[in-house]
């Protein structure tokens, strides 16, 4: 049996525009993710958000199906436009009833929220009006929601993430356009994230300022990176393994944790990289109680110098790759997952030993790690083996992780349950509940049985 540490947290996630529906019910106005996924070719089948899994009338259930399993932390993100429709101004309070009952009712069944304030749905009127996170007033905009949060909702909710994955807004959102608000550019990645950054200091002063001290809650940022293995011992493929993790990971967590962005992206970007402010550097160094981390999978890295090649052979997830000199690439013997992502556990366990060096061993929470598979149901049954097999796997890394120092404290599953996967719309699911979208029925796969067995032995007997 691989047990983990006796205060280990485990949770499972979900986000708002993935699982609420009621898009313009209760007071909510649009976000980007409404406008983006309603324009025709955005998404698988043109599918959109605008019933998604219907939690906003089906809390209550979903709460239960966590309590049944006794998940014992739940992270979920609050819909900005649900709190305050314009994204400034006035507040909404049917939104605010929604979460404080949503936060009544996990606590009821003692599980803990651990609340996103947010996970990419921009109130659109800020995009439009406002443009958005381009402009540096979003961090005064994105101060005042987050104070309308902690004021309505911090009596009772003690853990905060502020933003998730400044790097899938930023490259996915606004250099390859394929997430809201659809944007390709080869600049604005780099100004978004300077705002992202910004925005989340600005959130946490004001947390720990007025707030902390009285509510006793711990603030961070939930930050996204796969691993990136050399591919072969070549020194320069080992430096352009390390470069690509600090354009990755490094761009976002090397402000809060070492005051700056990394040496490699000033030198390759030069003035295309905003300069921090000394106040800003030191309302954004030290910013976050505990290091959020998203994983999935892992690519092979290699040198490639831009004037050697007319033209990047980009694959996956590589950010604007030109900059970084890095080539990707997957080894073939690698299976791979329904979003075509390699299965590479021990890449995890490498990327937590490197968070652990670079960052001075930071408490570390998985918010993020899961898996989608082409799962059907038989017999009213769901077998998910391939994703027993691949949380059993990566929960092992984890566990070899913490045997080797890592300061590893919690692990969210994503996903709960089945949910609007962005771009890919219904196709992909990533659920411990396989959701029939015909009529918004929730069934426990085989995973889910897998998790609760999890969760009751602090630990599992694995397949390794
Ligand atoms: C993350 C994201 C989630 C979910 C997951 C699976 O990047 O935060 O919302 O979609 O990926 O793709």
């Amino acid at each position: 049996m691989k047990k983990f540490p006796k205060d280990f947290l485990w949770g499972s996630a979900t986000s708002s525009y993935q699982i609420e529906g009621a898009a313009t019910e209760g007071g909510r106005a649009w976000s980007i993710w409404d406008a983006h996924a309603h324009i025709p070719g955005r998404t698988a089948n043109n599918e959109n958000g605008d019933i998604a899994c219907d939690h906003y009338h089906k809390y209550k259930e979903d709460v239960q199906l966590m309590a049944d399993l006794g998940i014992k932390s739940y992270r979920f993100s609050i819909s900005w436009s649900r709190i305050q429709p314009d994204g400034q101004g006035a507040v909404n309070e049917e939104g605010i009833s929604f979460y404080s009952n949503l936060i009544d009712e996990l606590l009821k069944h003692n599980i803990t929220p651990w609340i996103t304030l947010y996970h990419w749905d921009l109130p659109l009127a800020l995009h439009t009006e406002k443009d958005g996170w381009l402009n540096p007033e979003i961090a005064d905009y994105f101060q005042k929601y987050a104070h309308i949060c902690f004021e309505h909702f911090g009596d009772r909710v003690k853990n905060w993430i502020t933003l998730n994955e400044g790097w899938v807004v930023s490259i996915l959102g606004y250099a390859e356009g394929v997430f809201a608000p659809g944007r390709k550019s080869k600049d604005e990645p780099y100004l978004v994230a300077h705002q992202l950054l910004r925005s989340h200091g600005k959130a946490v002063k004001l947390y720990r300022e007025k707030f902390q001290e009285v509510q006793k809650g711990r603030i961070g940022i939930t930050n996204n990176c796969d691993w990136r293995e050399p591919l072969t011992n070549k020194p320069e493929d080992i430096e352009a393994a390390q470069r690509s993790i600090e354009f990755f990971l490094g761009w976002f967590a090397d402000p809060i944790y070492l005051g700056d962005y990394p040496a490699s992206m000033r030198k390759s970007l030069g003035d295309r990289l905003p300069k921090f402010t000394e106040e800003d550097k030191a309302i954004i160094l030290g910013s976050s109680d505990f290091f959020g981390l998203n994983h999935y999978s892992t690519l092979l890295a290699e040198d490639f110098q831009k004037d050697e090649h007319l033209t990047m052979n980009v694959y996956g997830n590589g950010g604007i790759s030109e900059d970084q000199n890095v080539k990707l690439t997957t080894d073939p013997s690698w299976k791979k997952t329904a979003m075509e992502w390699p299965i590479v556990p021990w890449g995890l366990q490498k990327l937590l030993e490197w968070i652990m060096n670079r960052y001075d061993n930071p408490p570390i929470y998985i918010t993020e790690n899961g898996c989608a598979f082409n799962d059907t149901m038989v017999d009213g049954k769901i077998e998910d083996r391939e994703r027993i097999a691949y949380l059993d796997s990566y929960l092992s890394a984890c566990h070899k992780a913490i045997a080797n120092g890592v300061n590893l404290k919690g692990y969210f599953l994503w996903s709960l349950m089945d949910n609007f996967e962005w771009a890919q719309g219904y196709s992909k699911r990533f659920g411990i509940y396989y959701v029939d979208y015909k009529n918004l029925e929730r069934t426990p796969k085989q995973s889910a049985y897998w998790f609760k067995e999890v969760i009751a032995n602090n630990g599992f007997k694995t397949f390794e």
